[in-house]
């Protein structure tokens, strides 16, 4: 698949099957994900990929535990947000049968004489773009996810994850469940400054025609 296509319909993918993936496709993803940028080229990230139905479990259920109602009970004032919160609440119901969750993590190991942890995110986030975009490639559905800082101690644990490494983020990864497409973003004209900053020239949160 053509990469302008691939980025231009990774939607977040909230539905994903329970069917296994073949480790040769998560093998992969996760080289793609080595290919990325850091600084120095240091490469300070690493990947666990948790495919063990007894921890996935423990750590779905940990996440649901803190997680499932306050989502539940988050506005939904539009469409938008009703899709996205939905889908956000069905994954962390179903996050424990995922057939994969890979956990991009880093450590603090730039620069080499006096590492500095927001280089550890650096790292972490090409790798995690990386690996979303190729899983797209190959037909995959994934979606970031920060989830683990709400089950983080159950996470370490689990996963004999050390203290000194930090989650970067949770990446669910399955066959999706609902279609890929179009994204949501603002367009061009409203986020370029050609030579000078052209002042405020976008509202937050975005808005769009429904
Ligand atoms: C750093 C980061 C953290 C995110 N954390 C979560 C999360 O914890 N749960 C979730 O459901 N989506 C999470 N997302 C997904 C975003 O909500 C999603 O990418 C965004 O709403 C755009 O959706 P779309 O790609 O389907 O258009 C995260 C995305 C990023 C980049």
């Amino acid at each position: 698949m053509d990469v302008f296509e691939a980025m231009s319909t990774c939607r977040a993918m909230r539905y994903l099957e329970p069917d296994p993936v073949d480790d040769e496709l998560i093998e992969q993803i996760i080289t793609a994900a080595t290919w990325a940028p850091s600084p120095g080229n240091s490469q300070g990230r690493d990947f666990v990929v948790v495919k063990d139905a007894d921890k996935k479990r423990r750590i779905g259920d940990a996440i649901e535990a803190v997680m499932a109602r306050p989502v539940a009970a988050m506005e939904r004032p539009d469409r938008t947000h009703r899709l996205m919160l939905d889908g956000t609440a069905h994954l962390i119901e179903t996050l424990k049968s995922c057939p994969v969750l890979i956990l991009v993590c880093g450590k603090a190991v730039y620069p080499y004489a006096a590492p500095r942890e927001s280089f550890v995110w650096s790292s972490i986030y090409p790798a995690a773009q990386n690996l979303i975009v190729a899983a797209r490639a190959l037909g995959l559905g994934t979606v970031f996810t920060t989830f683990q800082g709400t089950a983080e101690p159950t996470i370490r644990e689990t996963l004999s994850i050390p203290d000194d490494v930090h989650i970067g983020c949770v990446i669910p990864v399955g066959w999706p469940g609902k279609k890929f497409g179009p994204l949501k973003r603002v367009g061009y004209d409203s986020v370029v400054h050609v030579d000078e900053w052209r002042g405020d020239l976008r509202t937050y949160p975005p808005t769009y025609d429904e």
